[in-house]
């Protein structure tokens, strides 16, 4: 099938390629001109394992192409994906800008009836204003769908995601476009659902906030484990083995972070308090969250007293393991909050340290995981990199002028760091 895809982000790049990967036919569309010409050169400017090598074979084949111009990838497809940005604005509301606008480039591109997909997250409803916009800008008068079809890929692990998806979510006003959409996702050989437009946008907002709430009743047991010398781990596998519950998506940490769990909690609180509900239960997951960084932070101030002019080495950058996305990472937070009580720092990432230095001033970046203790006060481990489980623990105890250890995403056992000479702090345990 002949497929464009507005927008090349963390979404789009993926989604297009992983359709050429099944055979479709995929033109992807950025207004960023350097980015098509760095995509066009084989460059990749995310990091997500196993998409560069995806990339450069279906260029290389002919089913992926990329280009800057939205007319180009409107009149040579019959289905246009939606992927743009739809990032938060100060009241928590979502900015559609990107939106509207790409809705009307596509409107005036318009030649022959289309089938036009939102893949970004939206507020339920917004397919609506889609398509009124498209209707209003398509000077063509030809007709066109609107359907929504959620993302529910990770990052990190969004070409697996992709691959093999859970579930398949089409949303449509009418049954014209159901059929497209199927042999769209046949070749994925997943559950394909499909429901009313504004359904499927719910489903996006409702999904990532159970998951958002999985997460903080996990950290809020997480307080009272601490408090009671339990162990939150413990009680996750305990309960996770319940099929009703499962054990994903309850680790206790910093809490959760990234461009979508946050930014998704609060638009749909506040689109459901447009609708005249105040969903109060939503709060309470951002209040967890806020206070998990908080407490925290305490321990280590509780632990170090004064922190300025102390050295503290930071372990993880990114907001989780597998990419080098650092917006709304709670590493970064952590690190600032550092920063501001005067600590100096040295940090390492695995993958996040060039995009980290865009935000982090006045740090040194580390390359070597096992070098960033060197003559620190303290070692605080901020991501839950896999790579950080191979740290050489007795090199990393030998460089610190005291062997303070903080876990933030407990990837350690207590008792084997206390037998290696650690003052170890985790979360939960
Ligand atoms: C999330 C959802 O998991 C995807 O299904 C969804 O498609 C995506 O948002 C989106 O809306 O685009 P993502 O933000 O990439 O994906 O990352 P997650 O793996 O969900 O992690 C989010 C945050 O929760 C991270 O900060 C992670 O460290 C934290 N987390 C996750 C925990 O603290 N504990 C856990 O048990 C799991």
């Amino acid at each position: 099938m002949k497929l464009t895809i507005i927008g090349t982000g963390y979404v789009g790049l993926v989604t297009g390629t992983c359709f050429a990967e099944v055979g479709h036919q995929v033109i992807c569309v950025d207004n960023n001109e350097s980015k098509v010409k760095l995509l066009q050169a084989g460059g990749i400017p995310i990091y997500e394992p196993g998409l560069e090598e995806m990339v450069k074979k279906h260029v290389a084949n002919g089913r992926l192409r990329f280009t800057a111009s939205t007319k180009d990838g409107v009149e040579n497809s019959d289905i246009i994906f939606i992927a743009v940005p739809t990032p938060p604005q100060p009241d928590g509301s979502v900015d559609l800008s990107y939106i509207e606008g790409v809705a009307r480039e596509i409107a005036s591109a318009m030649t022959s009836y289309k089938i036009v997909v939102d893949k970004s997250t939206v507020p339920v409803k917004t397919g609506d204003k889609v398509a009124e916009t498209i209707k209003r800008y398509c000077k063509a008068k030809v007709e066109f769908d609107v359907v929504s079809n959620p993302e529910f890929l990770r990052e990190g692990f969004a070409v697996e995601d992709l691959m093999k998806p859970d579930r398949v979510v089409i949303g449509v006003r009418s049954q014209r476009p159901v059929a497209a959409m199927r042999d769209v996702y046949t070749p994925f050989n997943a559950p394909i659902i499909v429901t009313d437009i504004n359904s499927a946008e719910l489903i996006k907002h409702a999904a990532n906030s159970f998951l958002a709430l999985k997460i903080s009743y996990i950290n809020a047991v997480s307080v009272i484990c601490e408090a009671s010398g339990a162990n939150v781990q413990e009680v996750a596998n305990g309960i996770g083995l319940d099929a009703r519950i499962g054990r994903r998506f309850l680790d206790a940490g910093l809490g959760f972070g990234g461009s979508c769990f946050p930014k998704d909690l609060s638009a749909f609180i506040k689109i459901s308090e447009q609708l005249g509900y105040d969903f109060a239960l939503l709060k309470e997951v951002q209040r967890i969250n806020a206070g998990q960084m908080e407490r925290f932070f305490k321990k280590i101030t509780d632990t170090l007293w004064v922190l300025k002019d102390k050295k503290i080495a930071v372990l993880g950058l990114a907001f989780k393991q597998n990419t080098d996305d650092v917006r709304s990472s709670p590493a970064i937070d952590l690190c600032q909050r550092l920063q501001k009580e005067g600590a100096i720092l040295r940090v390492h990432d695995p993958k996040a340290m060039d995009k980290a230095k865009d935000i982090l001033k006045n740090v040194t970046f580390v390359e070597d995981m096992n070098e960033v203790a060197e003559g620190c006060d303290a070692l605080v481990i901020a991501t839950e990199w896999p790579d950080f489980k191979k740290l050489d623990l007795e090199r990393a105890r030998k460089a610190l002028t005291h062997p303070i250890l903080f876990d933030g995403r407990n990837l350690f056992d207590p008792l084997e760091m206390e037998k290696l000479g650690f003052i170890y702090k985790s979360v939960g345990r």
